[in-house]
């Protein structure tokens, strides 16, 4: 497949309280078409910030951003955005929310909102407001949101970041099945060291201060994909090295 986004030698300062913070330092990247790449790294580390970058919301960089094709100048239709909190409008009923992410002229609108609606398991729900619903289902209306756009890329930013683990775990296999189902390319930005691997076929490890990144792993978990044996185990252990090696952590020694 050929590479859908390229990232070359992005940098981004920020001015803040008068000095100025290096959020991103020289981030080079290529996303084939169709991958699910994780990035992980700890808070603060600029993991928003590239997404945002990524899509468009953020425009003020160095360096350059192409998704299929073309520089990224603004946001747009075919890159879809879910974020930690799921943002949706507390007047709106789900379907309303989700009509309202359409445009009027869109062909076959209603059948693209039902269609939404069942990817994510929420039949029955169409009428509910935000208020009435859990955490969880509103991360799957804001999932739903955002396929109905039929987007080429998912930009996902610590999506299941408040969700219990439970719930995480379903909604998790949930975004999987719709990856596998519709091959659209998903970012995933995540502090959750089993999550980034168990999503993302490749994962990389940011550094902060400034963000780097400071390593890139391809991940083969085989099919089905499992979150515990050897295998899983192993993955874990290169990335737990890569947060808690060298004297760059005080956790180290809780280890
Ligand atoms: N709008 C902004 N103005 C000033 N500084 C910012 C802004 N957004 C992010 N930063 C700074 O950039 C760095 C990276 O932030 P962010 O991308 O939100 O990290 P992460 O998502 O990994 O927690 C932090 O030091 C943060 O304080
Ligand atoms: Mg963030």
């Amino acid at each position: 497949m050929p590479d859908i986004l390229e990232i070359n030698h992005v940098c981004k300062r920020f001015s803040q309280n008068g000095s100025i913070v290096e959020a991103l330092r020289d981030i080079n990247l290529n996303v084939e078409e169709g991958n699910f790449v994780s990035i992980i790294g700890v808070s603060g580390c600029g993991k928003s910030t590239l997404l945002r970058i990524i899509g468009g919301l953020e425009t003020d960089y160095e360096g350059s951003v192409t998704f299929d094709g073309m520089p990224v100048t603004a946001p747009s239709r075919k890159k879809g955005f879910v974020f930690q909190d799921h943002r949706l409008l507390p007047w709106l009923t789900i379907e309303d929310n989700i009509r309202f992410s359409l445009p009027e002229e869109q062909e076959d609108r209603e059948s693209i909102i039902r269609e939404s609606i069942r990817m994510v398991g929420l039949e029955g729900f169409e009428s509910a407001y935000p208020k009435q619903i859990s955490g969880g289902m509103s991360q799957r209306v804001s999932i739903a949101r955002a396929l109905s756009n039929d987007p080429k890329i998912l930009l996902l930013d610590e999506p299941f970041g408040s969700l219990d683990a439970i719930t995480k775990i379903n909604l998790q296999d949930e975004l999987l099945n719709i990856w596998k189902r519709e091959s659209i390319t998903m970012i995933l930005v995540t502090h959750d060291i089993d999550e980034a691997i168990y999503l993302g076929n490749s994962v990389v490890v940011m550094t902060p201060r400034p963000g780097t990144i400071k390593r890139v792993e391809n991940i083969d978990l085989g099919e089905p994909k499992k979150r515990t044996g050897p295998i899983f185990s192993r993955y874990r252990e290169i990335i737990y090295r890569e947060f808690f090696t060298e004297a760059n952590s005080p956790f180290i020694y809780n280890l």
